[in-house]
C-alpha cells in the first residue's frame, strides 16, 4: 500500500474543555509520532504545548494517547500507528489533569509513588544517613531477580493512563507506583517493608486491581506491573497468615 503523502493531524488544544485542532504534516520515512508534534510547533503553530526530553527512550516525558492508546511518542513510528487515510489523533494521557495541549499534570501520578513509599529507606541508615558500607545482594537470588524486573521503570505514566481502576478511582496508587513498591519489598538492604505493604493494603492499593494487564501490555518498558501488584498481594496474604503483619 502506498503511503500517504501527507498525514491528517488532529491534535488537542487547551485545557480539559479544549477540542481537536488540525493540521496537515508532510509525511516522512521514520517519522516518529514526536517528530509530528515538533513539525506541528516548529512550523505551523508554536503555541503548541508538549513535553519531551530525551528522545530515545528513556526520560518518560513525552508519553501522549496516539489514536486513543497511551504510548512515548519519541519511539512510536507513525507508519505503525497511522490510519490507513493518513490521520493521527493526538490527545493528552488520560486520567491526568490536562495542563494545555498535549502536556498531562504528573503530579498525582508521581503523588502516588510516594504514598505508596516509592523512596528506598536504607535498613542501616535510618533517617537519611550515609550507609555503613555497600550491601552485598547476590544477583541470582529470588529477590534481586523480583527486583530487576520492575527496576528500570522510566515513570512515563503510560501505564496509569491504560488503568480502568485508575479511571473509575481517582484514589487508586496504579500500576507504576505499586511496581515501584514491589521493587523496594524485594530490595534486602531497604528497611521500610513493613511501612510499604501498610501502603499498598489500602482500599486504593493492590487488591482493587482487577488483573486485566493493560499496564503490562502497553508498557514501553516490557515491564510488568500487573505480576508486581500480584506479588505484592501474595506477600500480603502470607505475612497475614503467618502472624508477620
Ligand atoms: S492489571 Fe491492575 S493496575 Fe494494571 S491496568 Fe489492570 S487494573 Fe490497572
Ligand atoms: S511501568 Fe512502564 S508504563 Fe508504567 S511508568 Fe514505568 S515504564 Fe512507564
Ligand atoms: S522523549 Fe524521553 S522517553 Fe520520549
Amino acid at each position: 500500500m502506498a503511503e500517504p503523502a501527507s498525514l491528517k493531524v488532529s491534535v488537542w488544544r487547551g485545557g480539559a474543555d479544549g477540542a481537536l485542532q488540525h493540521y496537515e504534516v508532510p509525511a516522512r520515512t521514520n517519522q516518529t509520532v514526536l517528530d509530528v508534534v515538533t513539525h506541528i510547533q516548529r512550523e505551523l503553530d508554536p503555541s503548541l504545548a508538549y513535553r519531551f526530553a530525551c528522545r530515545v527512550g528513556m526520560c518518560g516525558s513525552c508519553a501522549m494517547t496516539v489514536n486513543g492508546r497511551a504510548r512515548w511518542t519519541c519511539r512510536t513510528h507513525v507508519k505503525r500507528v497511522v490510519g490507513a487515510d493518513g490521520e493521527l489523533e493526538l490527545r493528552p494521557l488520560a486520567n491526568l489533569p490536562v495542563i494545555r495541549d498535549l502536556a498531562a499534570d504528573l503530579t498525582p501520578f508521581f503523588d502516588k509513588w510516594q504514598r505508596a513509599r516509592g523512596t528506598f529507606q536504607p535498613k542501616d541508615a535510618p533517617d537519611g544517613a550515609v550507609p555503613a558500607d555497600f550491601a552485598v545482594v547476590p544477583p541470582a537470588s529470588k529477590a534481586r531477580r523480583e527486583a530487576d524486573a520492575g527496576i528500570e521503570c522510566i515513570g512515563c505514566a503510560v501505564c496509569y493512563a491504560s488503568c480502568d481502576v485508575v479511571a473509575w478511582n481517582a484514589d487508586y496508587l496504579g500500576p507504576a507506583a505499586m511496581n515501584r513498591a514491589w521493587t523496594l519489598v524485594n530490595d534486602v538492604r531497604d528497611g521500610a517493608r513493613g511501612e510499604r505493604l501498610d501502603a499498598v493494603a489500602g482500599d486504593a492499593g493492590c487488591h482493587s486491581c482487577h488483573s486485566t494487564q493493560s499496564c503490562t501490555e502497553r508498557c514501553p518498558k516490557n515491564l510488568d506491573p500487573s505480576s508486581a501488584i500480584a506479588g505484592l498481594k501474595r506477600t500480603l496474604f502470607w505475612d497475614t497468615l503467618l502472624g508477620r503483619r
